[in-house]
């Protein structure tokens, strides 16, 4: 088992990254129902927190069967940090983590996110003061440094845990390489094999399939692994690498009924938690991904994507049961979409 502070998880847990636009709550459902240990929100600018409360509101929605789920803050100083995890305390999540990696320059460039990065006395204050703001339990995601020159993590780890957050999540890149490359991790098993060092570390960064994370599980002894890109469109994959883990074997890839089933729950839960207009819009981008593999998919999604009722795409989806009985999905590779500068995130 590992634990953060109180905060009981299973052995080598699978965390949901955190994902502006994406870790919304329909998309946290389908991602807890296929075996995501611990949750994030999408990160939530203290500022903007405090500022209007009312509006950033909806990003704080979080509910009971999400449980464990964290709540991600970013932001540039210590007062804010303290009254935005006061704000965020009143809405029951388990944990707080703090954001010091978006390496976006509407962040980073502000000195929040990454930014924080290049200056860790700032770091430690802000960490220092919102630890001491709130009962909850603080944790950190960031990455290895600034740029090439600065990997500066295994500092951040030490003074960070000194001053009490209770795990810290590392993405294996710098700022300056925003998702180029390779993520390196052998900083991130450096710092787990600290004998200093006794907060869980989860390692972060290109885990696309059972056998990366039971390699990288193996090779960098972390705790645990935090999914990002490779969930978007695939949140089976948290039971897939449960089940390698386990067993050493490959399950069966996704079948039509669990590809539809979870196009059926992300829709419905949009519906409620965004309202027909929104719901409905923002799940076209969905139904290409979930319903990669299956025959005449291109044609079933032009049928999705410009249905305006529920019941008209719940028939698509019925009609999609029918045509496709019988049909063995097949394994693809899970494609992870390089986000660059210009990306909003
Ligand atoms: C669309 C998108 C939005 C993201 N938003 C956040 C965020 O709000 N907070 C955060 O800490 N990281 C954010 N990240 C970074 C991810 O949490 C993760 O660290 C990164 O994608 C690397 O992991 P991966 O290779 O598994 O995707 C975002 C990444 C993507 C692709």
């Amino acid at each position: 088992m590992v634990k953060i502070d109180n905060i009981e998880l299973p052995d080598f847990p699978l965390l949901l990254a955190p994902m502006e636009d994406v870790t919304d709550p329909p998309f946290r459902a389908v991602c807890k129902d296929n075996g995501a240990d611990l949750l994030y929100t999408e990160f939530i600018s203290c500022a903007g927190l405090i500022r209007d409360a009312i509006k950033m509101r909806r990003k704080l929605d979080i509910f009971d069967y999400e449980q464990p789920i964290g709540i991600q803050l970013f932001g540039g100083d210590e007062e804010s940090i303290a009254i935005a995890s006061r704000i965020v305390e009143t809405t029951n999540p388990d944990l707080l983590d703090i954001n010091y990696g978006c390496p976006v320059k509407k962040v980073a460039g502000k000195g929040a996110g990454a930014g924080v990065l290049k200056d860790l006395d700032l770091m430690v204050r802000l960490t220092d003061s919102c630890v001491k703001a709130t009962r909850l339990p603080v944790t950190v995601k960031t990455r290895l440094g600034w740029d090439e020159d600065s990997k500066n993590i295994e500092e951040v780890a030490e003074r960070l845990q000194d001053v009490g957050i209770k795990a810290l999540t590392i993405h294996g890149r710098t700022r300056s390489q925003m998702y180029k490359g390779e993520a390196d991790w052998t900083l991130i098993g450096k710092i787990k094999n600290n004998p200093r060092i006794h907060i869980p570390i989860f390692g972060n960064g290109d885990i696309d399939s059972p056998q990366k994370a039971l390699e990288y599980k193996n090779r960098y002894g972390v705790d645990g692994i935090m999914i990002g890109r490779a969930t978007i469109g695939y949140p089976w994959i948290f039971r897939e690498i449960k089940h390698y883990l386990q067993t050493g074997e490959m399950p069966p890839a996704p079948t039509v009924e669990e590809r539809v089933a979870v196009c059926r729950k992300h829709l419905r839960k949009s519906l409620e938690w965004k309202g027909p207009v929104t719901g409905i819009f923002e799940m076209r981008q969905q139904y290409s991904k979930y319903l990669k593999g299956i025959p005449n998919m291109k044609e079933y999604r032009n049928r999705l994507v410009v249905l305006t009722e529920p019941e008209e795409i719940e028939a698509v989806l019925d009609e999609i049961l029918v045509t496709c009985q019988g049909f063995e999905m097949e394994y693809a590779p899970i494609e992870l979409i390089n986000y660059h500068e210009n990306c909003p995130l």
